[in-house]
Formats: C-alpha cells, sequence, structure tokens
C-alpha cells in the first residue's frame, strides 16, 4: 500500500488539523464539518494527480486548448454517519462521481472494550473496472474499513483503491495494508502513534461523528 502523510508537509491542511483537533473550536459544529470538508478537498485534490487522464479540447472565445484531465470514473464510498462531511468535501472536487452508502457500527456483544463491526446498510452501483474511492475519516482500528472493503466486493473488482481519511491511527494503518492490494492508495491527513483500549485515536479529536453532529 502507498501511504501518502500529507501533514508531514507543512501547509494549511495543519491549520485546518490543528482546528478539528481543539477541545475549544470543536463546540462548532459547523466549523467542524466545514473543516473536515476542506480536508476532503485537498485530500481530493493531491490524490487526482495519481488518476488516469483524458484528453480534452475546450473552445475558448479565442481559439481551442487541450487539456488534460482525470478520467470520470469514480465511486465514492463512505461510511455513515461520520463520513458525510469528508464525502461532501471530495464531492466538491469530483462532481459527478458515483456514490455508495454503507452503514458499519461497533457491536460490543459482552458490554466491554470487545466489539464486532456490523454492516447494516449498503447501497451502491457496480463498481466493476471503476477507481474506488473508500472515505473513512477516522482509521482507528481499521476494521470498519476491512469490513466495507469486504462488503463493497460482490459489486464488482474495481479498477483500483483510493483510501481517504482525515485521521489514522500506525496501528489501523498497519492492520488495513495487509487486506488491500499492494496497489492501494492511502490518502491521510495525519497518523497519530497510539489507540486507547476503547479504540479510539489518541491524541485524536475525539468522536468525529458526535462532533459533526451535535450528540452531546
Ligand atoms: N472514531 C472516531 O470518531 N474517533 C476515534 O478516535 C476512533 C474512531
Amino acid at each position: 500500500m502507498h501511504i501518502h502523510h500529507l501533514a508531514k508537509e507543512t501547509s494549511i491542511l495543519n491549520k485546518f488539523l490543528t482546528e478539528i483537533r481543539s477541545v475549544e473550536i470543536q463546540k462548532d459544529s459547523m466549523r467542524f464539518r466545514r473543516n473536515i470538508e476542506r480536508i476532503g478537498e485537498i485530500l481530493g485534490y493531491e490524490l487526482s494527480k495519481k488518476l488516469a487522464t483524458k484528453t480534452n479540447q475546450v473552445t475558448t472565445p479565442l481559439g481551442v486548448k487541450e487539456i488534460e484531465t482525470p478520467v470520470n470514473d469514480i465511486i465514492l464510498c463512505s461510511i455513515l454517519r461520520a463520513g458525510l462531511p469528508l464525502h461532501n468535501g471530495l464531492l466538491n472536487y469530483f462532481d459527478d462521481a458515483e456514490n455508495a452508502f454503507i452503514s458499519a457500527y461497533r457491536h460490543h456483544p459482552n458490554n466491554d472494550d470487545e466489539f464486532e463491526i456490523v454492516v447494516e446498510y449498503f447501497a451502491s452501483p457496480s463498481i466493476e473496472g471503476k477507481t474506488l474511492l473508500l472515505v473513512d475519516p477516522m482509521l482507528a482500528s481499521g476494521r470498519s474499513l476491512v469490513a466495507v472493503y469486504d462488503a463493497i466486493k460482490k459489486y464488482g473488482t474495481p479498477k483500483e483503491i483510493q483510501i481517504v481519511s482525515v485521521l489514522g491511527s500506525s496501528e489501523g494503518v498497519e492492520y488495513i495494508s495487509k487486506f488491500f492490494p499492494e496497489n492501494t492508495h492511502l490518502w491521510i491527513a495525519d497518523i497519530d502513534n497510539e489507540l486507547n483500549s476503547k479504540g479510539y485515536i489518541v491524541p485524536g479529536l475525539g468522536d468525529a461523528g458526535d462532533l459533526a453532529f451535535g450528540t452531546k
């Protein structure tokens, strides 16, 4: 798996990351959602450099210009509900992508820290021969992402997979690298070293779904 850890190179992205991590700024859930969306736009721009291209001819008022643009064969697949703002950010740039949604949640059968991932709802077009963008804002244990990948396989074999994430743990990144094909790209804003016993990234940012959707 090719890992693109974007916060390593200082840019405006780091300002948005600072804001989504900050316990004070997080109180403004509209700003939190918009920052996740802005990070999605940056990740989308960066990964667009790696997509296959086609030549377009555009007619201007004064002539004709040939421009290379990414081929539009993208399926954006997101996990409900935390994935929605990141999905929106990517859709701002890949505005005619097809979309897939899945619900996945953690079930604790013994009411302790052990959990399994339950996939309940899945709606996807065929992904056969397409570019699959798997969108998961918090790559914590990596188990949801692998469960989603297993579930989406019945919709076909994609040409390539680009995973898009805001924050990950080193453990989660290592875990998913065992399950995805070698030519998979991971586009991730930042990676933290720790995962606590409840599966939260430390220092991380907290619960991305609750913060985006105002759950107290
Ligand atoms: N999901 C979150 O929202 N935050 C984490 O730290 C881990 C999973």
